[in-house]
């Protein structure tokens, strides 16, 4: 007789129901079209995943502005037209039976480049426009030094992100995801590591925070009650001087009184040549500290590659969801396996034009 499966039972976030705690982790694909647009790749990928049996498919993350992209083959939402190709690919995911999440984004200092396997070069100013951050600190040696910002462009960057939720729930969408992780604007700001202000964005742990709460705010308000609201995090910035799992503990707390439900814990990238202790499962401390300490409901990800590491993360009540990255580039079905794996009654249902695929086979190859 097959086991209940802690991965394979639904998650309540708000109106918002998982039918398993299987996410897709966001990943940038640079394969946009000109103008941020998404494209037939992306329909294809992302669809795919859903009718892999993830319960959650999120995008990669898309910008809310031009400048906020990381490279000239990012997603973005700023106008209809990549609104009506991202409506078409939650569509699709959500046909395949899974719920669409975007994660929503500005790179900051780290924007600006061209795609990894054209060299990630820096695209010349003039082409691109200003590359915004806290401070005037290039990310590394060699990088350009990026603009500081003034009240008013803190202002704008707050209602970018506003219009682009608004955007991404018209198009479908049931979870946002805000990227405050990985080295990004709003990371930059938190780390005081990047973050050299004196004025009210600055300074202390709450005025380092003061944009990301800003950020949840306005988008809480725009999107209503029942839209889920998930903001990744970088916990830990792996340097000397930088952000620590304490303050994202309050962090934390902060951003569920703005109206985040979930906490996706990751870890590093604000400054070059970090030490991360990589290894299996590497992040799933940070999910349960903050799960714990600030009461708010947490994402896992990092290292976590197997159906039963995967089952115990939520079994053992270390996290609610669990994020999973590079194991679902390797294999889209990698939700549908570790259903037949772990004996999951709730495997997620095979799409009907598959089935035949499965009739008048042993229950054990059932997927
Ligand atoms: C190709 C690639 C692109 C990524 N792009 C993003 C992104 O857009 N947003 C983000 O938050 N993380 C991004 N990440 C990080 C993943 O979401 C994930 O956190 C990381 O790969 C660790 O999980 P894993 O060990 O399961 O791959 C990316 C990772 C990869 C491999």
């Amino acid at each position: 007789m097959s086991s209940v499966s802690h991965l394979f039972s639904p998650l309540e976030l708000r109106a918002v129901t998982l039918p398993n705690r299987i996410g897709v982790s966001p990943m940038c694909m640079y394969s946009a079209g000109p103008d941020g647009v998404a494209t037939d790749f992306h329909l294809v990928h992302l669809g795919s995943r859903a009718a892999g049996g993830a319960g959650l498919v999120f995008t990669e993350a898309v910008s809310v502005t031009s400048e906020g992209r990381i490279t000239d083959g990012d997603l973005g939402l700023w106008n209809a037209a990549q609104q009506d190709a991202l409506a078409r690919i939650a569509r699709q995911v959500r046909a395949a039976g899974a719920v669409p999440g975007i994660q929503l984004g500005h790179a900051g200092r780290k924007g600006g480049r061209t795609v990894p396997w054209s060299g990630y070069e820096p695209i010349p100013a003039d082409e691109w426009g200003r590359l915004l951050a806290p401070s005037p600190l290039p990310f590394r040696d060699g990088w350009s030094a990026p603009t500081e910002m003034s009240a008013a462009d803190l202002d704008d960057v707050v209602e970018a992100h506003a219009r682009s939720a608004r955007r991404a729930v018209d198009a479908g969408f049931d979870v946002i995801e805000l990227h405050f992780a990985h080295g990004y604007l709003v990371h930059q700001f938190l780390s005081p590591l990047a973050n050299h202000r004196s004025d009210a964005y600055g300074r202390d742990l709450e005025g380092r925070s003061r944009l990301a709460v800003r950020i949840a705010a306005a988008v809480r308000a725009e999107i209503g009650e029942d839209v889920a609201l998930c903001a990744r995090l970088s916990v830990v910035d792996w340097a000397a001087g930088g952000v620590s799992l304490d303050e994202s503990v309050q962090v934390s707390r902060w951003l569920a009184d703005a109206g985040v439900d979930l906490i996706d814990c990751s870890s590093g990238a604000v400054v070059a040549g970090e030490q991360v202790p990589t290894a299996p499962l590497y992040q799933v401390d940070f999910a349960d500290r903050i799960r714990r300490e600030a009461g708010i409901r947490t994402g896992a990800v990092g290292l976590i590659t197997t159906a039963s590491d995967a089952d115990a993360v939520i079994r053992e009540e270390r996290a609610d969801l669990v994020l999973i990255g590079r194991a679902m580039l390797r294999d889209p079905y990698w939700a549908r396996l570790a259903a037949v794996e772990l004996g999951a009654d709730a495997a997620p249902p095979l799409p009907i034009p598959y089935r035949r695929a499965v009739q008048r086979m042993a229950a054990r190859t059932q997927w």
